[in-house]
């Protein structure tokens, strides 16, 4: 990947929430993440769609990662006698509005843009809390989103080695990518006190996604 953990750490202080002191921030934390999963597993729609074998495989591989993800969120939950919350929903379904049209467009949008932010809060996430068996649940989900960022930041710098045109309509998919993202954090009043931690969040995270676009030369 190109960004470092370190480079991606928001929150460099002891884990302060738990289950035992803070259970309903946490449990909140644990729906958002599942339903943040459940969007995620809509990457699979592109098997039909993937350009080759290769792309199409790596498609199948990250839908059943995302599949993972929920399930390991959703025994979280059970383990807390409690089933993700239903309150959530709304937001995450319009988190992952589809904007792209393309391959490459979806390439950047999911894996460089989307997953690279939400990787962001992911370790943000596994630095605050401090049961060990959700910062475990977390370091497997966070091996394999590293790996899903990863896949899309090589083949979009491919992809703009063969066709340089291509840089200034994925920088305006990001800018539209951007808002749309911030304005999801920032636009609803935060429910706890690691919701309120994250809306203050949004500048440093845009601020590394902007070191990410630079290091593939998109800037
Ligand atoms: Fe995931
Ligand atoms: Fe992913």
């Amino acid at each position: 990947m190109l960004l470092t953990r370190e480079e991606m750490t928001l929150h460099s202080a002891p884990p302060k929430f738990s289950v035992e002191t803070d259970r309903e921030a946490v449990l909140r934390a644990l729906s958002h993440l599942f339903y943040g999963e459940v969007g995620a597993v809509k990457i699979g729609q592109w098997v039909t769609k993937a350009p080759d074998l290769e792309g199409m495989l790596e498609i199948v591989k990250q839908t059943r990662d995302e599949t993972r993800h929920t399930g390991i969120f959703r025994r979280l939950l059970q383990r807390y006698g409690a089933e993700p919350s239903q309150a959530v929903v709304g937001d995450m379904g319009e988190l992952h509005g589809v904007i792209s049209h393309t391959w490459e467009d979806m390439l950047f949008e999911s894996m460089v843009v989307g997953e690279g932010l939400a990787l962001a809060l992911i370790y943000f996430y596994h630095d605050v809390i401090a049961d060990e068996p959700i910062r475990r649940g977390l370091r497997r989900v966070i091996r394999d989103e590293e790996s899903h960022v990863e896949y899309g930041e090589q083949k979009i710098m491919a992809a703009l080695r063969r066709t340089p045109q291509l840089k200034e309509r994925l920088l305006a998919l990001q800018e539209q990518l951007v808002q749309h993202y911030s304005g999801f954090i920032t636009g609803q009043a935060p429910a706890d006190a690691i919701e309120a931690m994250i809306a203050e969040t949004p500048m440093a995270i845009i601020q590394m996604h902007m070191i990410r676009l630079q290091r593939m030369e998109l800037l």
